[in-house]
């Protein structure tokens, strides 16, 4: 007869070398399964002497739940290393440093939009806005721009190949907005109208074809041009610090009258020309059913992009429109 005891040792041995539930069952079956030894040695029975069999079998069935009870207990460990082993592959690992999702922001030129509108909203100002394509009433006529006026040859206007020639555009500044606004609404007006501006202006290190602008238009009673200077000097320390001065020089727009430039200090000392300011011609304000004996007002207009390439000390405007993340990202 096999030696029983030798058997349920090396069940021991083969249990505890045995490390996943599928290896343990493979093993359980070379001790238990139909061809085991055990098994073999029950079959062997019948042919031993009958005093024999009763304590043989007996010295057997105690074997065989013995090594059923080694395999059991080492089915329970293994099962509760694979199940720790997973536990620790999903657990969170507190130590691995994860880079962190980085959000964007806006655009410079719209935070500079937005931060304008507030200065203005809360000088009193409302915000107005016009279409980017204008007739040439809009963009031109209602300002006092006849089309035989040489002043249309100053915008750089880009037309739209819609209804007939020059009479669709793409408007050449913010000022359709004042039109549109007279139109709409009745006096007293305080308004600002930011926006995108389009001319065959060549890209250079002031310039772009498309930019912004942001437009003012205010009519009352009793304006004069000491409120247009004080209106643009509030505004420029309020956005720019008090540091920096404003300036109007005389110029010439055939919608104001008189008409002026205004212009920003640099820290070197020189002037930025900003935009172009007066008060309201008018004829403007006839074009539009006010009446210029009851009314007065003043309108301006100027470029953000330049005021944005002031601000953070642009060498040139085109940076704001490369989208070079590197750029952009410092902002
Ligand atoms: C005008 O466009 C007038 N509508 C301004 C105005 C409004 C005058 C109301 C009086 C009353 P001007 O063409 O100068 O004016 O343009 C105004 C500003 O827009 C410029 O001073 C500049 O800051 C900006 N600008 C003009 N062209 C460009 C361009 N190609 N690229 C970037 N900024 C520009």
């Amino acid at each position: 007869m096999i030696d029983l005891d030798k058997l349920s040792q090396e069940a021991e041995l083969a249990a505890q070398a045995a490390l996943t539930v599928d290896g343990l069952a493979q093993v359980q079956n070379e001790f238990l399964g139909k061809k085991s030894e055990i098994v073999s040695a029950k079959k062997e029975l019948g042919s031993m002497p009958e005093d024999e069999r009763a304590s043989a079998g007996k010295a057997i069935n105690s074997a065989r739940r013995n090594i059923e009870a080694i395999f059991a207990k080492r089915k329970l460990e293994i099962e509760e290393i694979e199940w720790a082993s997973h536990f620790a592959k999903e657990a969170a690992d507190l130590t691995e440093v994860v880079s962190p999702i980085t959000r964007g922001h806006l655009h410079l030129i719209t935070q500079a939009r937005d931060q304008l509108e507030d200065v203005f909203v809360g000088m009193g100002f409302t915000v107005a806005e016009g279409p980017e394509v204008e007739t040439a009433w809009y963009n031109f006529e209602a300002l006092n721009i006849p089309d035989w006026h040489p002043a249309r040859g100053n915008f750089d206007t880009i037309f739209v190949d819609l209804g007939e020639p020059e009479q669709v555009m793409l408007r050449s500044h913010t000022s359709p907005v004042q039109i549109r606004t007279m139109e709409d609404q009745t006096p007293p007006i305080y308004i600002v109208a930011p926006g995108r501006t389009f001319r065959t202006d060549n890209a250079d290190s002031t310039h772009l074809p498309a930019f912004n602008q942001i437009e003012g238009l205010v009519i009352d009673k009793g304006i004069t041009m000491g409120d247009l200077a004080g209106t643009i000097d509030s505004f420029v320390q309020a956005f720019f610090g008090e540091e920096v001065k404003s300036r109007l020089r005389p110029s010439y727009f055939p919608f104001t009258e008189p008409s002026a430039e205004f212009d920003i200090s640099r820290p070197d000392g020189s002037w930025l020309e900003l935009g172009g300011c007066g008060m309201v011609h008018p004829n403007v304000l006839r074009n539009c059913n006010i009446d210029p004996e009851e009314w007065q007002g003043f309108a301006f207009g100027f470029g953000i992009d330049r005021l944005v390439s002031m601000r953070y000390q642009l060498d040139d405007i085109r940076e704001l429109v490369l989208n070079d993340a590197r750029f952009l990202r410092q902002f």
